[in-house]
């Protein structure tokens, strides 16, 4: 149920959505003891890392929706595009195993045309070992534009229809109203008494659900750019549109709703930076905990740089997206 007004926190659909269970909910939310004193602020971790399926990762939530879909509509394969060290290829390959689906996917290791030809992450290990350990089909393609990676998982999936299989084709990153609404419900596994959200943000399904679910309450939402995109903004305001219609709701979001914040992107997307490579060994020297080097390391840089400088304060939440994988296939650790 919506709870009144104009706070979004509280779930409510216009009628249920399919679904499949596939994490462990809630997922853990604890404080930081030594970085709130190292940073000065009373930090807190939403651990999505820690959802106990494929090694974690906030995809877990948004594909219990999407594989929900593809197993009430009788889907024999699954398939999609992304970059080759994607969490949610990891994740949705690891599901569909689950499920009893076949999954295929096109992959490359870096979109030139935004990109420093160098510095991404390795193709092999990590993310693409798992995805060969659960019985992925996965087809590398030499690093062209998105779209030829998107025709590429186009043909795939018509190569699946030409032995007569049922196919499922979901876009990059699992960006669907069904993923924006997973976050909107995650919203209420806290309680609504944080000043800020930080997490990472990149196909806007996190951002879009949580900004959404604490729309006119005290808590600011702050996405990291991990993609040097400012246009996805545009994408994010059509989300939390459909969001809204799934909902039943009353709010509209507009472009000044969202705090899409891209000064720490370093290099580009998919590239490890040398300010998530310290965020990463900040935390975990101080608390033990684990980063990724594409997403939530860029993430907890950002938040340690806006706490020093006083531009986040008071009871801050990060909510850790997961990605761990991709840290076994770093280019070098000399970063
Ligand atoms: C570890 C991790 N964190 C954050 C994100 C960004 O999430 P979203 O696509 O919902 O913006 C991703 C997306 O791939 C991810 O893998």
């Amino acid at each position: 149920m919506l709870w009144g007004g104009c706070h979004n926190l509280g779930v409510a659909t216009q009628g249920a959505l399919p679904k499949t269970s596939l994490i462990l909910k809630p997922t853990p939310l604890h404080r930081l003891d030594r970085m709130s004193h190292v940073l000065g602020i009373d930090l807190w971790i939403k651990r999505d890392d820690l959802t106990g399926f494929a090694f974690g990762g906030n995809k877990g939530r948004k594909l219990e929706y999407l594989l929900g879909l593809a197993v009430s509509q009788g889907v024999e394969v699954v398939v999609t595009c992304g970059s080759a060290q994607s969490n949610f290829i990891r994740q949705l390959a690891a599901g569909c195993t689950m499920l009893g689906i076949k999954f295929a996917a096109y992959v490359m290791q870096l979109p030139y045309e935004f990109q420093p030809a160098e510095g991404g992450l390795r193709t092999e290990g990590g993310n693409l070992l798992l995805d060969e350990i659960v019985g992925a089909d996965i087809r590398l393609l030499d690093n062209d534009v998105w779209d030829v990676l998107m025709a590429k998982s186009t043909e795939l999936a018509e190569e699946y229809r030409a032995l007569g299989k049922n196919v499922f084709e979901i876009p990059i990153g699992g960006y669907t109203p069904q993923g924006a609404y997973a976050f909107y419900e995650a919203a209420s596994e806290i309680k609504g008494d944080f000043d800020w959200i930080v997490s990472a943000s990149s196909s806007g399904s996190t951002q879009t659900g949580l900004t959404y679910a604490f729309h006119c309450s005290q808590t600011r939402v702050k996405g990291i750019a991990c993609d040097p995109e400012p246009a996805m903004v545009d994408e994010f305001v059509v989300l939390a549109e459909k969001l809204n219609d799934i909902v039943g709701g009353n709010v509209r979001l507009g472009h000044e709703d969202f705090d899409f914040d891209l000064r720490y992107v370093g290099p580009g997307y998919g590239v490890p930076s040398a300010g998530s490579m310290d965020a990463i060994r900040t935390l975990a020297r101080t608390e033990g905990i684990f980063l990724d080097p594409i997403y939530t390391g860029k993430a907890f840089h950002g938040l340690m740089e806006m706490a020093k400088s006083g531009e986040i304060n008071g009871k801050v939440c990060f909510w850790h997206t997961g990605g761990l994988p991709a840290l076994f296939a770093l280019p070098t650790l000399d970063l």
